[in-house]
């Protein structure tokens, strides 16, 4: 059986502009696939650095790397999913943004019935970053409660899981924002103090914060604006986790001024790398599902959008307009 859905496609790398409403078949699973209705769609950077080309993909091109719904079929050899189920995903290949699909089951699990679609929509990308960054990208003796943290763009979507996650753990996170509006917000989540880093020398107040010694591990998704200054937060032997570009891509660096500056540790982290297997999948889902169900970490769906105003999202997103996780309605 093959039905027709609608679906959010470029043809060719671009702006906004670039992100067309196309009708799509989707047919039958196979092996090892499943097909999903979706009833949320996440909104994510990803989907910027995949439209402009920075991370390049086979074209044309169904964006979105997130999303939940109903499972409509399974196809041979998934043992873990059944038609009717509720499921979430964050996920290689793209095609999220869509109102349904056909994609490998190894990367959805069963969303529990207390979480709604929307917020699962808004968290599986975000959350099962924050997941990885706080609680496996570690510097050497790991973190421990009351250690600092920096963690750029901490009012953001994977920033304001952070944050609260952070909390949880006893980490004192120090957050940055473009707005002391945005710093407000990373306080109320959970950040333990928070820089404007459009108006202060945020490497300045680190070391002002820390009583001069530095953090153990500066979380950077800023990339080109941020990565050389982060490298100043660190304390000695301390880790720099760089995990996005939305900056722009970090540019070449003296791996011989990591010694300087106290032996320190950089790693290039994607969420991918971890969630390679069901099973590493579900346990950090597990672990996503049980933050979220005791109320430690809250999922703020800050921006919605018909799935047809993709490109109103992405203007919104790149413009740093939008604080918190954003969902596309199908
Ligand atoms: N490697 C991975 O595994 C992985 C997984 C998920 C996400 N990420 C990365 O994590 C970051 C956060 O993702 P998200 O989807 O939750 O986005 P987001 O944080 O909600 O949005 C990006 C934020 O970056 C800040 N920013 C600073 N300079 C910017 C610029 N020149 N242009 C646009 N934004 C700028 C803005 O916050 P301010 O106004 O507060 O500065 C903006 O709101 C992204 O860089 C993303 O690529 C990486």
């Amino acid at each position: 059986m093959t039905t027709t859905v609608q679906a959010i496609r470029i043809d060719a790398y671009g702006g906004p502009e670039a992100l067309k409403r196309v009708e799509l078949p989707v047919g039958e699973p196979g092996p090892g696939e499943i097909r999903i209705r979706h009833h949320a769609c996440g909104l994510n950077f990803i989907d910027v650095y995949q439209r402009t080309g920075l991370y390049q993909n086979p074209l044309p091109l169904t964006l979105g790397m997130e999303a939940a719904g109903i499972v409509e079929a399974v196809g041979e050899g998934v043992a873990h999913l059944k038609a009717g189920d509720r499921a979430a995903y964050a996920s290689n290949p793209p095609g999220a943004y869509s109102e349904a699909r056909v994609m490998p089951a190894k990367c959805v699990v069963k969303l529990p019935d207390g979480i709604a679609f929307e917020t699962a929509a808004g968290m599986m990308l975000k959350g099962l970053t924050a997941q990885y960054l706080l609680k496996k990208t570690l510097p050497q003796g790991g973190l421990q409660s009351g250690d600092f943290v920096l963690f750029h763009a901490a009012a953001g979507g994977v920033g304001l899981i952070a944050c609260q996650w952070a909390r949880a753990l006893g980490l004192q996170l120090i957050g940055t924002a473009g707005s002391d509006e945005k710093c407000r917000l990373a306080l109320e989540h959970g950040a333990a103090h928070a820089i404007n880093y459009r108006t202060e020398d945020f490497a300045a107040r680190v070391k002002e914060i820390t009583g001069g010694k530095g953090v153990k591990v500066v979380y950077d998704s800023i990339g080109k604006d941020t990565f050389e200054r982060s490298l100043d937060c660190l304390r000695p032997f301390g880790l720099m986790a760089s995990f996005g570009n939305a900056s722009g891509p970090v540019p070449p660096f003296a791996i011989a001024s990591l010694g300087p500056r106290g032996s320190l540790y950089v790693t290039r982290t994607t969420l991918f790398t971890h969630i390679a297997t069901r099973e590493s999948t579900q346990a950090m889902a597990d672990e996503l599902f049980a933050v979220v169900q005791s109320g430690a970490v809250k999922i703020r769906i800050d921006q919605r959008y018909p799935l047809a105003d993709a490109a109103q999202a992405h203007r919104d997103l790149e413009a740093r307009k939008t604080t918190g996780s954003s969902v596309l309605m199908p």
